[in-house]
């Protein structure tokens, strides 16, 4: 047993995250979900605390979580290949262009392929955000699929993106 703060430890801190930083939120037992059942595939940034650990034990707070990629497989892909779904992505706003998002969303492609054979890795991203579009098409080299009309609670279209996983990360 550790007395180091586990990833499911910092499941409401990654919450927050997500709360502060997209309008798509979910329950905690949704994070959980994905913890349980494919533990390799999502990732936290943390800023470790001040007073960091002494003789194994936390000592002050838990370390702050300033970007997580939430990840998935596919349970029932239509299409019958084994694929990776990025259920949620987000950096703080502290944080941003550091290449935290980019680092991520690398580990978790990594993962989907060596852990569980994934061909390629699928996402929905609202086609105003161009931050995100950018990291996406131009940095990962995610190409679109199709374009998803509504897809958002407030109506607004989504690309669904989807980048095939060669062994390059
Ligand atoms: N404008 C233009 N290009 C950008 C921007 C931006 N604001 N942010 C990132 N990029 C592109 C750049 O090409 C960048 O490389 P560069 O800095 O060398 O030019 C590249 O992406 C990598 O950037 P990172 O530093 O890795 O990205 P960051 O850690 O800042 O996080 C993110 C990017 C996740 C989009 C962040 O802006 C964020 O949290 N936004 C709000 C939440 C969000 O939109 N999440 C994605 C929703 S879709 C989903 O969850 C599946």
């Amino acid at each position: 047993l550790s007395s180091y703060p586990s990833y499911i430890d910092l499941l409401p801190s990654i919450q927050t995250c997500n709360i502060t930083n997209l309008p798509e939120n979910y329950f905690l037992k949704y994070y959980l979900y994905h913890a349980l059942t494919w533990p390799q595939l999502s990732f936290v940034a943390v800023v470790r605390p001040k007073n960091g650990y002494a003789n194994g034990s936390v000592v002050g707070e838990y370390p702050k979580v300033v970007g997580y990629v939430l990840a998935k497989m596919e349970e029932e892909p239509t299409d019958g290949m084994q694929h990776g779904h990025i259920t949620s992505l987000s950096v703080m706003r502290t944080h941003r262009r550091l290449g935290i998002a980019e680092r991520l969303m690398r580990m978790s492609q990594r993962a989907m392929s060596e852990s569980h054979r994934a061909n390629y890795v699928s996402l929905h991203v609202r086609v105003s955000n161009t931050a995100a579009l950018r990291l996406y098409r131009d940095t990962l080299r995610f190409e679109v699929e199709k374009v998803e009309s509504k897809y958002y609670a407030d109506g607004e279209d989504a690309y669904a993106m989807h980048l095939k996983l060669d062994g390059q990360w």
